[in-house]
């Protein structure tokens, strides 16, 4: 790439420098800094408009202390200063159905699951975009979902709405260095899907296990910890196995 390519600015530094944050010091989060990321959120694109983001706020420290537990014992979401649960939400979209005398029936159709997800990545990204920007360091709780029924009466949502992810918000006492990503080609194609990417997994291990040497993770292999945790028992009939009774639950799928 040449130079021109490689022009930066502070956005998107902010962004190359991302990292996961899992240990936070006591220091409050501004009330005005939270209302700062909650805009940020907010302004994200989203399907149609139609703005299918919520965003519940958890202070209570029982509360914190049950989710973290539901969560797989995720002790960052009692530490960190904010927990945030972002939820894909159809319950507005029924209410404006109502207001115009007809019927929402699109929740049959998976793809509403597609449009409520992306904006609620999209929304949650713009979020830890902004908190990264004001000093903050944030993580993504997808672990929510291995209770998402639990997850459900705890935040009271109605019929059409769903947890997706939580986002932890703090500022960082440890900064840990960066995770490795692969190589651009294994991800970024040109005008067709290419399969043959084992060379730049196999060159991805080295680099990862390098790279891990001395965390969790162990030094394991890329493909090793994937492997691992795409595992059929672990997946689909362990931890996140109440997802699909969960989404009929919320209304969604009911022909199916
Ligand atoms: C949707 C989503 C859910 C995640 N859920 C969790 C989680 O439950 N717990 C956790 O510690 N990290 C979670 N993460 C963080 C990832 O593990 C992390 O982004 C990844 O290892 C890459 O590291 P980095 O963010 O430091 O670059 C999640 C990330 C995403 C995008």
């Amino acid at each position: 790439m040449n130079t021109q390519e490689n022009k930066t600015n502070e956005v998107v530094k902010t962004m190359m420098t991302h990292r996961s944050i899992r240990h936070y010091s006591e220091r409050k989060v501004r009330k005005e800094d939270l209302k700062t990321i909650i805009a940020a959120a907010q302004a994200a694109p989203s399907w149609v408009n139609g703005q299918h983001v919520t965003i519940i706020s958890i202070n209570d420290q029982d509360r914190r202390k049950k989710m973290a537990e539901l969560a797989g014992n995720q002790k960052h979401i009692i530490e960190a200063p904010v927990f945030l649960v972002f939820c894909a939400d159809f319950h507005r979209i029924k209410v404006a159905c109502e207001l115009e005398g007809t019927e929402f029936k699109a929740s049959v159709n998976p793809d509403l699951l597609l449009v409520g997800a992306v904006d609620v990545g999209i929304s949650i990204s713009n979020a830890i975009t902004a908190a990264e920007s004001l000093g903050l360091g944030t993580v993504p709780i997808g672990g929510i979902r291995r209770s998402p029924l639990e997850y459900i009466e705890l935040l009271n949502l109605p019929e059409y709405v769903i947890p997706v992810s939580g986002l932890c918000i703090g500022y960082p006492s440890d900064i840990p260095d960066l995770a490795p990503r692969l190589s651009m080609e294994a991800i970024f194609h040109q005008e067709k899907y290419n399969e043959n990417i084992q060379d730049e997994i196999k060159e991805f291990n080295h680099i990862h296990s390098e790279a891990t040497k001395g965390r969790n993770s162990g030094g394991s292999t890329w493909t090793q910890r994937m492997a691992n945790f795409y595992k059929d028992d672990f997946y689909v009939n362990d931890s996140y196995k109440d997802v699909g009774e969960m989404l009929k639950q919320q209304g969604f799928l009911k022909n199916r």
